[in-house]
């Protein structure tokens, strides 16, 4: 209660008491990283599962296999290997394959790399004959400062449409939509699981260091970068760009130009899982907020960037969940983010695990972001 309470003093546009990342269920305060990952860490994962993103059927399908879609081709003016490969798998219901594109600079070491989920059409943002080189995906930038550039569509991994669950890699593990209960996976566990399966990939690829992968997303892509990371721990850095209600934003946070939990599942009720839906109008029911599924993320990586001009995200939300979760880096010893007051446009904030930034601009995965989290990378 103490806590809550300060919590609430150190934010005063909080509208309800945020419930605090280190107290566990049972009241007791989490004071070590043991406690943290044997007690608390999972209180919260679950959670996470089972409130909002909703269970996955299946983790690593024993049908899952790699198939080259193309022959290895020599790109980027001969600085990078492109990779076209088929991460396919099958359940009781069908099929399904995701495209996986992936440029790996040409080094004597393996080199690290990032994932971009993207959720906007393949042919333009992320090309892979880049014939359009389209910034949400800068792959020569990426290959010049020695990132391998990894990229897939979302939709191949589940159509981005609510049909009841049937279509996508839904349909593949639970073909009988009738079976679904309260806390089945919606679609953004879908795409989050998409990306756990690149990392499989990944892990068969000497050429790519798979202790240095970072996880991108923007807007609903950045939503599932953080469900990802967040639940998986193979990517050592999470970056979420954009991501707004259900990803980075406090949800008790006021910003009422910024969308609520009530619109998201109105206007999208497929992304998340029955059970979210209770909290429609009745934030303060939740026995969570954003700040924890960042919290997950601890000890590794996160990176959180906003947009000057995206108020529907609800910037200052986003930044007060990457202050809210910092207390469990601190259990590691560690710093979470350096700098507890909303910072002005174009002035990243790096010094800690949890990198953050407001970009001048709009709603949009730009260049700008792109460097600044290389520059945290390096
Ligand atoms: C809509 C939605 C957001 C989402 C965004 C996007 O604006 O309300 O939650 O982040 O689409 O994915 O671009």
């Amino acid at each position: 209660m103490l806590r809550c309470a300060l919590l609430l003093f150190a934010s005063a546009a909080c509208a309800a008491e945020v419930p605090d990342v280190l107290t566990a269920a049972n009241g007791q305060p989490v004071t070590t990283s043991e406690a943290w990952e044997k007690v608390r860490r999972p209180e919260v994962l679950e959670l996470f599962k089972s409130q909002v993103f909703g269970r996955n059927p299946v983790e690593r399908p024993a049908t899952l296999r790699f198939e080259p879609l193309e022959a290895d081709k020599e790109m980027v003016d001969g600085k990078a290997v492109r990779k076209r490969v088929g991460i396919c798998y099958a359940g009781p219901g069908g099929e399904g394959r995701i495209a996986l594109t992936a440029f790996i600079p040409k080094a004597a070491k393996p080199v690290p790399a990032f994932v971009l989920i993207c959720n906007r059409t393949s042919a333009k943002n992320i090309d892979p004959e880049r014939l359009e080189k389209n910034p949400f995906f800068p792959v020569e930038e990426l290959v010049a400062r020695g990132y391998a550039a990894l990229a897939f569509y979302n939709g191949d991994v589940d159509p981005d449409d609510f049909d009841g669950f049937t279509n996508g890699v839904h349909g593949v593990f639970q073909p009988d939509p009738k079976a679904r209960a309260a806390d089945s996976w919606g679609t953004i566990a879908a795409w989050a699981w998409g990306a756990s399966r690149v990392m499989d990939w990944i892990e068969t690829q000497p050429a790519i260091d798979r202790a240095r992968v970072g996880v991108v997303g923007h807007s609903r892509g950045g939503k599932t970068a953080l469900w990802c990371g967040a639940s998986d721990t193979r990517f050592a850095l999470t970056i979420s760009n954009d991501s707004g209600c259900g990803g980075a934003k406090l949800n008790r946070m006021d910003l009422p130009k910024s969308e609520s939990i009530a619109r998201i599942n109105k206007v999208f009720p497929h992304w998340f899982c029955a059970n979210y839906k209770k909290y429609g109008d009745n934030e303060a029911a939740l026995p969570l907020d954003q700040h924890m599924l960042i919290a997950l993320i601890a000890p590794r990586l996160a990176y959180v960037a906003s947009a000057s001009l995206d108020d529907w995200a609800g910037q200052p939300g986003e930044f007060r969940s990457c202050v809210l979760a910092s207390p469990v880096w601190q259990l590691y010893g560690r710093k979470g983010l350096v700098g507890d007051a909303f910072p002005a446009p174009d002035t990243p904030l790096q010094e800690g695990c949890i990198g953050y930034h407001l970009r001048t601009g709009k709603h949009d995965l730009a260049l700008y972001d792109w460097q600044r989290y290389m520059d945290f990378a390096d």
